[in-house]
């Protein structure tokens, strides 16, 4: 991946939204940039993972809720882009925020906590939709979700295209919508396009399609599954 891929990954926010800040967004790439070149240390990533743990809790699953995603399991690259996006205020994440800061956290660091993250086993159990227009919801997605983020939702590294399946339903539902409306300003300029005229409906029944669209089983963790590496973590 090099400079002038990712300057045309992250350009469709300049064009398509005013208010973003130029600088910010250019300081974003040159982070992205950076850190995905950097040969990370898994293990330090694991002690990184602390910070993140109370609210992404221990495995990275996120809650069955939505309000926090589950982030185990997601491409390296495509973590490090959405904390130098959370960073850049590209994403309002006033929560999180406070973490992507530099001080708290070095380009190193991103790398490393992206690498262990990947490397995590994926919730057997996300929160999922009603089920009840699936059937739509398989034809929606087949038409305008297969090219980017795969037949099984599994995305492209490279092309930072971010891993869906699993996803709790709600966060889902919420990221789309933010996507559409253009408050989520890291977003990829052709979607935005391509899922204008997405309905309520439209929008419920592909997200719960892609909700259970199931990670691999080698990339899901048995039922009950907790993460060993924070045993004394007080839920
Ligand atoms: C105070 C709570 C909190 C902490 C601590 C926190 N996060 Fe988050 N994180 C959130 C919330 C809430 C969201 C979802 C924001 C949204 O809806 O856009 C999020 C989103 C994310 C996303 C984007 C997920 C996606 O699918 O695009 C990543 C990646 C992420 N967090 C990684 C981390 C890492 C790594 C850490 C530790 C360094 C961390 N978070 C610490 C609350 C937190
Ligand atoms: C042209 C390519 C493209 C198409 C088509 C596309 N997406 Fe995306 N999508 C992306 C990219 C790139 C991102 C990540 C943007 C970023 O960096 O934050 C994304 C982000 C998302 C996210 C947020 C993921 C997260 O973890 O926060 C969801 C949900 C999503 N897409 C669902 C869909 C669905 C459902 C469809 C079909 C209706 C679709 N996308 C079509 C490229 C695409």
């Amino acid at each position: 991946m090099d400079k002038l891929l990712l300057g045309t990954i992250f350009s469709g926010l300049l064009l398509s939204v005013q208010s973003v800040d130029a600088q910010a967004v250019n300081e974003a790439v040159n982070q992205v940039e950076m850190a995905i070149h950097l040969t990370p240390d898994v293990d330090n990533g694991r002690k990184v993972y602390m910070l993140c743990a109370v609210c992404h809790l221990p495995e990275g699953w996120g809650t069955e809720d939505g309000y926090y995603p589950q982030i185990a399991g997601q491409h390296a690259k495509v973590i490090i882009k959405q904390l130098a996006d959370i960073l850049a205020r590209n994403r309002d994440t006033p929560t999180m925020f406070p973490f992507t800061l530099l001080q708290n956290l070095r380009l190193q660091e991103y790398a490393d906590v992206a690498a262990y993250l990947a490397r995590q086993p994926m919730t057997p159990s996300n929160g999922l939709g009603p089920g009840t227009d699936l059937e739509r919801g398989r034809m929606l997605y087949e038409k305008n979700c297969v090219d980017c983020h795969g037949r099984e939702g599994e995305g492209v590294e490279g092309e930072f295209m971010p891993l869906i399946q699993g996803q709790h339903y709600n966060y889902l539902v919420r990221q789309f919508e933010w996507i559409r409306d253009g408050k989520r300003r890291n977003a990829d300029d052709e979607m935005v396009k391509q899922i204008q005229g997405f309905t309520d409906r439209d929008i419920s029944a592909v997200m719960d399609y892609t909700s259970r669209l199931k990670p691999p089983a080698e990339r899901r963790a048995a039922p009950g599954w907790r993460n060993p590496d924070f045993p004394s973590f007080v839920r």
